[in-house]
């Protein structure tokens, strides 16, 4: 079983534990994600304020971060917030709006997270490598965006 593919089955238990509640459960996925994947940083999950419209930290696993809010527009997470698409940063020294959050990060990915078709939320990553993430990250983690999106269902019903 590949590394992907064994994480998405211990995601998928971690995220239907019914001992734990959906802020824990986050917490867990990151310290997997950021324990597993040895390019994998920092891991994070931000969800928005549409009356603010900011981006707020949830859960994280890796360095504190002085950018627990982010407003929509600002940061590679501040863009995927308007653009609802997954974004990929190879080389974060080049990208304009970048938001540094640790001098040691090199590259970054940051995924949407969709529930009832509107973007609520993302999943951050940061590597201290650069050109880190490539097209099976970005699947493997639109995959567990959808996992979260289920779960938030399940919260929400
Ligand atoms: N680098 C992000 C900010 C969040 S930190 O990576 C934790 C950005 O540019 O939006």
């Amino acid at each position: 079983m590949s590394l992907f593919s064994g994480l998405i089955d211990e995601s998928a238990k971690i995220l239907l534990n019914p001992k734990k509640n959906f802020e824990e459960k986050l917490n867990n996925l990151c310290n997997v994600l950021h324990e597993k994947i040895s390019y994998y940083d920092w891991v994070g999950f931000y969800f928005s304020n549409f009356e603010n419209k900011t981006l707020e930290l949830k859960a994280f696993s890796g360095s504190p971060t002085d950018h627990e809010v982010i407003p929509f527009g600002k940061g590679v997470c501040g863009e995927v917030a308007v653009s609802n698409k997954t974004s990929i940063i190879p080389d974060v020294s080049l990208h304009k709006n970048y938001i540094a959050c640790n001098i040691n990060v090199k590259s970054e990915i940051v995924v949407p997270i969709f529930y009832k078709e509107s973007n609520i939320g993302q999943i951050d990553i940061d590597s201290f490598t650069f050109d880190a993430f490539k097209e099976e990250d970005m699947l493997f983690l639109e995959k567990i965006s959808k996992m979260v999106s289920r779960e938030i269902n399940g919260v929400k019903k």
